[in-house]
């Protein structure tokens, strides 16, 4: 079969090559692909993993074997799923309990924006819960997890202020009270800041916390450091800075539970993710476009 594989080389760092098919555990489903995304993650990932390297982690698409101990959606079934790597193929193994059911009016492609960009703003923002009434500060609002938040975040009622780098990045943008170009512009104070993008705008984020509020720090798109000392709290005491990690902030047994509600949120048009949608030839075009922030929402791509 075909699958996406890493090159290490700068200008192309992925390809299709011909590999070997999967050999599901007893565990996991094999999964024909249809679809799937892109995420920021993954672009460093291919950088730092060796040659040959499969990745992939968000895809969707139809059960051909279900997993032999009995677990999971039955053959036929529509999915999406989360995989650790290697999804970007033809055909994936996936573990039976990081998979959901696709209702009948969700797209493969919609689906496919979900698993990790879905599950990091639905877990965010837990955090924050209870939402209602809350005012909530989304940084990299126009990117996967930040469109995905907005919206989670304004029908969970809370009031959302969404951060855009210019005024094109935030068109797509559904659920926000208000828009700001720059986190300097926002003002404060926010029960729960939503931080991904690290260096001065961590700072600023530190700023515009309420006492005993929330700022979780989940990404570093920047790269930059932040310096911050204890007396940046004086006028926020008791805020709270905490980290996170999609993968390990739930046990694994709610990753079935998470992408369900994820998918009927799509269902019920309360969550509505924003695509650019390509073929899967185009991965190493699209990568570039991402990194340098053109994309609004999410890469997703046909294995077509
Ligand atoms: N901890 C976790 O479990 C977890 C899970 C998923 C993602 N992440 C991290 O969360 C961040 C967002 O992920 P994503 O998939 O939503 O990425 P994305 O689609 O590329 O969105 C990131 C957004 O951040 C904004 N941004 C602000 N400053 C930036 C900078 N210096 N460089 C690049 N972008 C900048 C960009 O919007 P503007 O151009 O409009 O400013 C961009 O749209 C990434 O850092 C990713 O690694 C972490």
């Amino acid at each position: 079969m075909l699958a996406a594989v890493n090159t290490l080389s700068s200008s192309v760092p992925v390809e299709l090559r011909e590999v070997p098919e999967p050999q599901p555990a007893a565990n996991e489903a094999l999964v024909e692909v249809r679809a799937f995304s892109l995420n920021r993650g993954e672009l460093r990932l291919f950088q730092v993993r060796p040659e040959g390297w499969r990745p992939g982690q968000d895809i969707s698409g139809v059960v051909v074997q279900p997993a032999s101990d009995g677990n999971g959606p039955p053959a036929g079934a529509r999915v999406v799923a989360l995989t650790d790597s290697a999804g970007w193929a033809e055909r994936a193994a996936v573990p039976a309990h990081r998979m959901a059911v696709l209702p009948d009016d969700v797209s493969f492609e919609e689906a496919a924006a979900l698993p990790v960009a879905g599950l990091t703003a639905l877990r965010t923002l837990r955090h924050g819960a209870p939402l209602l009434g809350k005012r909530v500060l989304i940084t990299g609002a126009a990117g996967g997890v930040g469109h995905l938040a907005t919206q989670i975040a304004a029908r969970s009622g809370a009031r959302v202020t969404a951060v855009v780098g210019g005024p094109e990045r935030g068109r797509h943008l559904i659920g926000a009270d208000e828009i700001v170009e720059g986190i300097d512009k926002a003002q404060g104070p926010f029960a729960l800041i939503l931080e991904a993008a690290g260096g001065s705008s961590l700072a600023a984020a530190i700023s515009r916390i309420e006492p005993k509020g929330t700022v979780v720090v989940f990404g570093n798109s920047s790269g930059e450091l932040t310096p911050f000392s204890f007396r940046d709290f004086a006028e926020h005491p008791n805020a709270r800075i905490q980290g996170f990690s999609y993968f390990t902030s739930e046990p694994e047994d709610r990753f079935a539970p998470d992408l369900g509600l994820l998918v009927s949120l799509v269902a019920d048009g309360s969550l509505k993710p924003h695509l650019v949608e390509r073929s899967w030839r185009e991965l190493a075009e699209v990568g570039p476009q991402l990194r340098d922030r053109q994309i609004r929402g999410k890469a997703v791509f046909h294995v077509d």
